[in-house]
C-alpha cells in the first residue's frame, strides 16, 4: 500500500506550521502587506514542492525534518509568489486561486505585487540564515544559487515571459516543452535538488538521477495542469477551467489534443520512474509522487 496519503498529510501539516512561524505576523506593520503574504501562503495548496523537498531529502538519508522545513518553506514561498503574480490583471487576469479570491482581488494590485516581492525575498532570507537549516555554509550557498536560477529569467520568470509572449501564437513542440520546463519544471527541479542537498550523501551519482526524475515530473505536472484546465471544474480546481483557451495560451492540449497530451504525460511518468532506479527502494515516495502528479484532480 502506498505511504503517500499519510506522507502528504504529514508534510502539509508541518509546512503549514513552519510557514506560519516564519511569516511576519499580520499585526506587525505594514499590516496590509503582511496580511496579504499570509493570505496567499497559508491554508491552501497541495504543497507538492514541499513534499518533493521532504521525499528527496529522506530518500538520501536526511532524517531531521526541521532541516527540511527550511527549503520546503523557501520553495512554497517562491511558488506562492509566482501564483500571486501569475493571477494579476497584467498576466493571466484570474480572480480565483485555491478556492478564494486571488490576492489582487482580496487586497489590491499594488499589495499583490509587493506581497509577491516580499515572499520571494523571504525565501532567500531563510535559506541564508534560518538556524534550523543545519547544513554547511557551502550547502546553503548551493541551495541559494539553485533556487535563484530556478526562479529567475532562465527558470520560472523566463518561462512566464515566454508564456505571455506566446499568447495567440502557436509554439512548436520543442518550444512548448522549453516553456513548460522553465515556468513549472525549474521550481520542481529546485525542490528535489534542495531536499537532496540537505543530506550529506548528495553526490553526483545521486543528484543526476534525481535531476532526470524532476525534469520528467515537471513536464508531466504542467501537462496535467493544462489538461485539468480543459476538463476540470471550479469546485475541484479552486479556479475556473477554460482560462487557457480563453486567453489563447500555448498548451499541450491546444497543440496536440487531449489524447496525445495524456500520452505524453504518461511517457514522462515512465521516464521519471526509470530515472529513479539507481536509488532503489529509498526512492519509493518519489515514485508515489510521480503517480500522484499523473492522477491528480486539482
Ligand atoms: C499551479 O501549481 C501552478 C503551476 C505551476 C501549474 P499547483 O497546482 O502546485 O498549485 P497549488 O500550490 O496546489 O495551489
Ligand atoms: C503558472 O502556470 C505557472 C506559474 C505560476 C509559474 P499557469 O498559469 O497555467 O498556472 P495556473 O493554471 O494559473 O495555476
Ligand atoms: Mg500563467
Ligand atoms: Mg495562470
Ligand atoms: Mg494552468
Amino acid at each position: 500500500m502506498s505511504r503517500l496519503p499519510e506522507f502528504l498529510a504529514r508534510v502539509r501539516a508541518r509546512t503549514e506550521q513552519a510557514l506560519d512561524r516564519r511569516l511576519p505576523a499580520a499585526t506587525q506593520a505594514p499590516q496590509r502587506l503582511h496580511a496579504a503574504m499570509r493570505y496567499v501562503t497559508l491554508g491552501g495548496g497541495k504543497r507538492l514542492r514541499a513534499a518533493l523537498v521532504f521525499a528527496a531529502g529522506e530518500a538520501l538519508g536526511q532524517r531531521q525534518p526541521e532541516v527540511l522545513d527550511v527549503p520546503a518553506c523557501a520553495l512554497e514561498l517562491v511558488h506562492a509568489y509566482s501564483l500571486v503574480h501569475d493571477d494579476l490583471p497584467a498576466m493571466d487576469n484570474d480572480d480565483l486561486r485555491r478556492g478564494k479570491p486571488a490576492c489582487h482581488k482580496a487586497f489590491d494590485d499594488a499589495t499583490a505585487i509587493l506581497a509577491g516581492d516580499a515572499l520571494q525575498t523571504l525565501a532567500f532570507e531563510l535559506l541564508a540564515g534560518d538556524a534550523a537549516l543545519a547544513v554547511s555554509p557551502a550547502r546553503r550557498l548551493s541551495m541559494i544559487a539553485r533556487l535563484g536560477a530556478a526562479a529567475g529569467s532562465a527558470g520560472m520568470a523566463g518561462g512566464q515571459a515566454i508564456d505571455l509572449g506566446a499568447v495567440g501564437k502557436s509554439l512548436t513542440l520543442p518550444e512548448l516543452a522549453d516553456m513548460h520546463a522553465r515556468k513549472t519544471g525549474a521550481l520542481i527541479g529546485a525542490a528535489v535538488a534542495l531536499g537532496a542537498l540537505c543530506a550529506e550523501s548528495a553526490d553526483t551519482a545521486r543528484l543526476t538521477p534525481l535531476d532526470a526524475y524532476a525534469r520528467a515530473i515537471g513536464l508531466a505536472f504542467q501537462i496535467a495542469d493544462d489538461i485539468l484546465d480543459v476538463e476540470g471544474d471550479t469546485a475541484t480546481l479552486g479556479r475556473p477551467p477554460g482560462r487557457d483557451q480563453k486567453h489563447a495560451k500555448p498548451t499541450y492540449p491546444a497543440l496536440l489534443g487531449l489524447d496525445r497530451a495524456r500520452a505524453l504525460a504518461l511517457e514522462q511518468h515512465a521516464i521519471a520512474l526509470e530515472s529513479l532506479r539507481p536509488l532503489g527502494d529509498n526512492a519509493r515516495l518519489l515514485c508515489d509522487i510521480a503517480d500522484f502528479i499523473l492522477d491528480r484532480t486539482h
